[in-house]
């Protein structure tokens, strides 16, 4: 067997959970002598919840690229680390070994430093899903930098927002970004967002789409200018820069229910050793299986496996650049077929959205190189799962529900294909090391099955997040302090009969559009800042592709003139502000909003109205103006 620590079987699950739960040392500590070192580690775990400091492997020494790259030269420096796949089926695709990989990132590493980039440095990666992406964070990890990548679809505001909390003077770049139809102007977004981040040293510019750009003398470089100046002097092979353990290897900016998003702060060696563990035992991975998930690398699926995890185990990930109904709806079956996946990873909201299109798209694509399929990011509703399961699957690839968070860096709770029980719509159990607890809304823990609560985790796991960047007190509060000495995800869930999770969706003001995560306050700061807004509300509904769609309620200075101009005004703004994934789909004007008498805004009744739930409001009698709700009723889109 490849792996030492892939589980095979559910009795070796049962006893291997048993085992991580009553000696957590021995057991992760076992799993990490997989792993190339510079030094071992002292010991295993240190950890407070109440502050939180959590340390794991510690003072041990190593570089995640030696165990990304390095490791597997020898014995499969020729096999595919990374394949390509373009957005236009017109263009080649490109197979990237793992030689040529650590080729190119030793490369661009030497690069960095060229530039002025030195370890604990923050660099800001804001690029579309070229190779170049994965190459860029593995040079940055290379030499102890620490990236921080934010998506492609994000404004310039957005962007700015972020440089200055990271202050990160380094930002690599493209020209633009080829997504579906559109090109996605990169560096012109980056130049607005620069303009309020003086700090910045250096913008290092990738050439994609040959859109027309403008190039800031002594701050904007070119990345194949750069790299031709690194290889005139031969092949290089920069060394790795030897980490501790809880060095800092990413930061990841994510939405919470308050205010600004957090930079969630990942560290090296258990993150190292965790993400790669869930890869091989949750996709029961085999080498030279070839690994398909459809994540874009600005989110954490992406990050851990695209980039991280799969390269650790020495397995092929295929990226894709594109959208998967472009050119037309059979695209992911196309490449499915095209590079014989094995294992694909995709979201709900993308199995319903092709769904949506029947099963013509799949005629005539060979789907029998596929084994395994899993889903990630939001809920799956079961009529998904079963269309997953027998037009994709064809009923003989198990599925894997991976629930997980940007702050937990893997899974912590899925079956594992083929090995553990699955249930439709359920992540099922929790992986070795993952203790999950339901409590009340005072904390108590409720015990038993066929229970629902708050789902909290009582003991660290390796790529728990250590803290938010620049703001520790942050992290405390918002994960450490409802419940005592508990990590709370902020997600409900029930628990079946038979001990089997099912995440029911947050019980806090974030919503899970797409399976993107968007605080319904940074919404709300977003409309607010459009002129004539006096207040709004946003809170989400169930939309048949979305999972979730964005309902606003917006109070105005004075009644729109033209309420669609006003619309899609407030919609373009959002745009501006946040993104387009947080334009909301529906925009009601009102006069008030429910409120107590203390002000607070009661969103329970203005979930209830966007839900179409409005004869069953429960008990308005507190409000300040119970009348509003009438109006607001009747006013419904
Ligand atoms: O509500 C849960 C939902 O996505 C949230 C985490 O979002 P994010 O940090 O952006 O990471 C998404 C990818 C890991 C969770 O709090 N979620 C994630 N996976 C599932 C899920 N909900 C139900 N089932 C899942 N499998």
């Amino acid at each position: 067997m490849p792996y030492p620590f892939q589980i095979t079987s559910y009795d070796q699950y049962k006893e291997t959970y048993k085992h991580s739960v009553e000696q957590p040392d021995e057991f992760w500590g076992g799993v990490a002598e997989n792993f190339t070192w510079r030094k071992k580690w002292d010991k295993v775990l240190e950890w407070d919840f109440r502050k939180p400091d959590i340390k794991w492997f510690i003072n041990g020494k190593l570089n995640i690229t030696e165990n990304c790259l390095d490791r597997h030269l020898a014995q499969a420096g020729d096999r595919p680390a990374l394949i390509w796949e373009p957005n236009s089926k017109e263009e080649a695709h490109r197979v990237i070994t793992y030689k040529e990989l650590h080729t190119s990132v030793c490369t661009f590493a030497q690069v960095l430093k060229n530039n002025g980039v030195k370890k604990g440095d923050r660099v800001c990666l804001y690029m579309g899903m070229v190779p170049e992406l994965p190459i860029a964070m593995l040079a940055c990890a290379r030499i102890g930098a620490i990236h921080s990548v934010i998506f492609g679809g994000f404004s310039a505001q957005s962007i700015s927002d972020r440089l200055q909390d990271a202050q990160a003077e380094f930002i690599i770049t493209g020209d633009g970004a080829y997504r579906g139809g559109k090109d996605i102007p990169l560096k012109s977004t980056i130049d607005d967002a620069l303009v309020s981040c003086p700090f910045v040293k250096k913008v290092i510019v990738y050439l994609r789409t040959h859109t027309p750009i403008s190039m800031i003398k002594g701050r904007d470089v070119w990345w194949d200018d750069e790299i031709k100046k690194v290889t005139a002097h031969g092949n290089i092979s920069t060394e790795a820069e030897e980490m501790d353990a809880e060095d800092p290897l990413f930061i990841l900016y994510t939405s919470g229910s308050t205010g600004k998003p957090k930079g969630v702060v990942h560290t090296s060696a258990g993150y190292m050793v965790y993400t790669t563990y869930t890869f091989v035992n949750i996709f029961q991975y085999q080498p030279g299986d070839v690994h398909f998930c459809t994540a874009d690398i600005g989110w954490i699926t992406g990050h851990t496996y695209i980039v991280y995890s799969v390269l650790c185990a020495g397995g092929t990930s295929l990226m894709y650049e594109g959208l998967p109904t472009w050119p037309d709806a059979g695209r992911m079956w196309d490449i499915v077929d095209k590079h014989k996946v094995n294992i694909l990873y995709t979201a709900p909201t993308a199995i319903r959205s092709l769904m949506a299109y029947g099963l013509a798209p799949l005629e005539g694509k060979d789907l029998s190189s596929l084994k395994i399929l899993g889903t990630v990011g939001e809920p799956i509703n079961e009529e998904a799962w079963h269309w997953y399961d027998v037009h994709i699957g064809k009923k003989r690839c198990p599925i894997v529900d991976t629930w997980w968070q940007t702050e937990t860096g893997a899974t912590l709770i899925s079956n594992l294909a083929g090995v553990t029980p699955a249930k439709p719509s359920y992540a099922t159990l929790p992986l070795p090391g993952i203790q999950p607890v339901l409590v009340d809304e005072q904390g108590k823990e409720i015990t038993g099955n066929d229970v629902s609560g708050n789902l909290c985790i009582r003991f660290p796991w390796p790529s728990i997040i250590r803290t938010t960047y620049g703001d520790h007190e942050r992290c405390r509060t918002n994960y450490f302090a409802t419940y005592d000495n508990m990590y709370f995800t902020g997600d409900g869930c029930y628990r079946d009969e038979n001990g089997f999770y099912r995440i029911t969706g947050r019980v806090d003001d974030v919503l899970n559009v797409s399976g993107h995560r968007i605080g319904t306050a940074e919404v709300e700061n977003a409309i607010n800042m459009h002129t004539g807004v006096l207040e709004s509300a946003v809170v989400g509904y169930p939309h048949d592709l979305k999972g979730q769609g964005i309902y606003a309620y917006v109070i105005m200075e004075a009644d729109p003139e033209d309420a669609k101009l006003t619309q899609s005004d407030i919609l373009q703004t959002v745009t501006r502000v946040i993104g387009p994934i947080a334009r909301p789909d529906k925009i009601q004007f009102v006069k008030g909003l429910p409120k107590t008498r203390s002000g607070k805004i009661m969103r329970r009744i203005l979930r209830k109205i966007a839900e179409g739930e409005i004869n069953n409001l429960g008990d308005t009698s507190t409000l300040l103006d119970p009348g509003i709700v009438n109006e607001i009723k009747e006013g419904r889109i």
